[in-house]
């Protein structure tokens, strides 16, 4: 699975997604098949057991790995399912260094179920390099980042960590959910595997759940193959069509996206001043020069601060048009309240720590029409 020199947008539509040999439908079917009849023993067409190979989830991981530069792509049922996955590279007595501002059921995962098998974590702040650095020890395995934060929106520069971590033999993920492929490609930048939560923007329609793993070396392969065979945590027939047809609208979504994330901040900006909005767009970002360098947008996830968390409620009671929900990168307007949402399960000290206070509220901007999102967001403020 190689990338080929066709332009992204192209590679979105037709990677992995050659017209049905039989039919000639241009669409990948759903090939809804447990099992596949074999001719004779260990005579087959390359199929045995739907746990193992799918040709419509074959197809969908052809096509995400050409758009992340890997040479291996793994889908699973959710995007937990595929984090889980990448702690299975992992034994009793291994230690991970992770982005302290992660996603809250990632840092669950780790804390409250991995630790139990003798996995062990340090959280860092990994704006800060050296601070990664510091944290890699003799039985470090792996570095995780997820860049942008989630709902922080702070950055950490993958190029540098990646210099750090491989020099000491330690490999490093990213969690690229909230910009996709299209925004951001952490394997240029020297990331050994990329990590998603495909129900966010490579979905793009909030109708399926579904998780991925690019990998970049044969052993990647390998060994994601062997857990979704062992695990059997795979992404269905179903799911796999869902998202290889929201896929093929991605590059047009994201710039959509990009376009209406940057108006919505400025108006923010304006409404509420550059202090309580966080965006990497703005100019006034603290990594600013980093968003501009390493993505090619600056996204739609945006967050901002109302002060309290009666004005949060207040606020997202009165939305309208855009959805009070869980859940980011559909083409609809996503409000979501990360202290009661998200991180709940953070706790109250930890969210202090990472700046996630009562009256935060997080935004996936939608590619509606922006100045209806915006008309309805100045109504919920006022
Ligand atoms: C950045 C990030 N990573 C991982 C996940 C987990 O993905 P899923 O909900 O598909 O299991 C989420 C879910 O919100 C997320 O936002």
């Amino acid at each position: 699975m190689s990338e080929k020199k066709l332009g992204f947008a192209t590679r979105a539509i037709h990677d992995g997604q050659e017209p049905d040999e039989l039919t000639g439908a241009v669409n990948v079917p759903i090939y809804l098949t447990s099992t596949y009849q074999q001719e004779a023993i260990g005579k087959n067409k390359g199929h045995e057991y739907a746990r193992l190979t799918n040709p419509t989830r074959d197809a969908l991981e052809e096509n995400l790995c050409s758009l992340e530069g890997g040479t291996s792509a793994h889908c699973f049922g959710s995007g937990m399912a595929a984090i889980t996955a990448l702690c299975t590279m992992m034994k009793s007595g291994d230690h991970v260094v992770c982005t302290d501002n992660t996603y809250g059921g990632t840092s669950r995962l780790f804390n409250q179920v991995l630790t139990n098998y003798g996995l062990t974590f340090t959280y860092v702040d990994s704006r800060d390099v050296d601070a990664v650095a510091k944290a890699i020890r003799s039985e470090t395995k792996l570095v995780h980042l997820e860049t942008p934060t989630n709902p922080m929106m702070s950055l950490t520069d993958i190029r540098a960590v990646a210099e750090v971590a491989h020099a000491k033999g330690v490999e490093v993920s990213v969690d690229n959910t909230f910009l996709s492929p299209y925004l951001q490609r952490p394997i240029e930048l020297g990331a050994d595997i990329v990590m998603h939560s495909t129900t966010k923007f490579l979905n793009g329609h909030s109708d399926g759940l579904g998780g991925v793993l690019v990998g970049t070396k044969p052993e990647h392969a390998e060994k994601f193959r062997f857990v979704q065979k062992c695990t059997g945590g795979i992404l269905s027939p179903f799911d796999s069509y869902l998202l290889l047809r929201g896929v093929k609208t991605l590059a047009v979504r994201m710039k959509q996206h990009d376009a209406n994330g940057r108006a919505v901040a400025d108006w923010l900006v304006k409404k509420l001043g550059p202090e309580r909005v966080f965006y990497p767009g703005l100019k006034t970002h603290p990594q600013y020069e980093l968003a501009a360098k390493q993505q090619k947008g600056f996204g739609s996830m945006l967050s901002f601060e109302l002060g309290s968390l009666e004005k949060a409620n207040a606020f997202v009671s009165k939305l309208k048009l855009c959805y009070f929900a869980e859940s980011l990168g559909g083409v609809e307007t996503l409000v979501c309240h990360p202290a009661t949402m998200t991180h709940a399960a953070v706790g109250a000290e930890g969210r202090a720590k990472l700046g996630i206070t009562d009256g935060l509220i997080r935004v996936s901007v939608g590619i509606e029409d922006v100045e209806d999102i915006i008309a309805d967001i100045e109504q919920a403020l006022a």
